[in-house]
């Protein structure tokens, strides 16, 4: 077996906020998110050796590890031989990076091997360029505009999804209006009063149209109030929504109600920074 040369985590993403500004003549949408990650990701390791992708881990069956996935793509754009391994801790296609996160991990761990390429990123999906940065940053454009922000406060959160895959493109086809004006200035946050009360003034206009596809997301959403949530969103197109609490014990016991109702649910945190490999 091959020594594995390099561990990445590919951190859940969050939008804690996302308006729709335009759209492009492409029919790409234009947009303005602040996004941010959680302390749980995936995983990939990379060893040297012929191109190769082995997937592991409890959402790993809802994947397709052939020639058309991500981290594949995203090796064979750099130019790499890699054998990459992929543990799949977070579900598929549910609105917090996936597969856009694993292949910013692979890029991250490539250029970390010497294999470096500008632009890659962009060419991937709209999320992976914020991906690769995988810090708080402000996000525009259809994607490939990336600004770090200076940080956020660390806050216990609880991501929920309620097992019902959610097609990007279908939401952003649901879309009633796609003329938001811009987020609001985006001050340094100082503790989760502040956040909480900048988010209440922002919406992510993918929700409503992600509800008329998928029901349940508007059940998950008063579930996280009735659990004692300070705040509670749908993240990108859906279907994970997330859950501000004001202590990780509470966040811990809402995560164990949550999952009663049969869905995937679990307990994290707002990660400030990269979370640590
Ligand atoms: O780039 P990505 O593969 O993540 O996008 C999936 C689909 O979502 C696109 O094909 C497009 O239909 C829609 N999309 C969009 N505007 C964006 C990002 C994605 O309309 N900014």
């Amino acid at each position: 077996m091959s020594t594995v040369h390099v561990v990445e985590s590919a951190p859940a993403k969050l939008n804690l906020a996302l308006h729709v500004v335009g759209r492009r003549a492409d029919g790409y949408h234009l947009l303005d998110s602040l996004v941010a990650f959680a302390g749980i990701g995936d995983e990939v390791r990379l060893s040297p050796g012929p191109l190769s992708l082995r997937i592991d881990g409890p959402f790993a069956a809802g994947l397709d590890a052939g020639e058309d996935n991500l981290c594949l793509r995203a090796a064979r754009l750099a130019g790499a031989d890699a054998a990459i391994a992929l543990t799949k801790n977070l579900p598929v296609a549910s609105g917090i990076g996936g597969g856009s996160a694993d292949a910013a991990a692979v890029l991250r761990g490539l250029a970390q091997m010497g294999h470096a390429l500008p632009g890659a990123a962009e060419r991937l999906g709209a999320d992976v360029p914020v991906c690769l940065l995988s810090r708080p940053a402000r996000m525009q454009g259809t994607g490939e505009i990336v600004t770090a922000l200076p940080g956020l406060p660390t806050l216990p959160l609880v991501l929920v999804n309620p097992g019902v895959g959610v097609s990007t493109p279908q939401v952003f086809e649901a879309l009633q209006s796609r003329d938001s004006p811009p987020l609001p200035p985006i001050p340094g946050f100082s503790n989760a009063d502040d956040l909480i009360g900048w988010l209440a003034q922002t919406r992510n206009d993918l929700q409503a149209a992600a509800q008329t596809v998928a029901p349940v997301i508007g059940q998950v959403i008063d579930a996280f109030h009735a659990s004692g949530a300070g705040f509670a969103r749908m993240s990108g197109s859906g279907a994970t929504c997330f859950g501000l609490y004001a202590s990780a014990a509470k966040a811990r016991e809402a995560a164990g109600m949550l999952k009663q109702h049969g869905w995937w649910a679990v307990a994290s945190e707002l990660a400030p920074q990269r979370p640590p490999r």
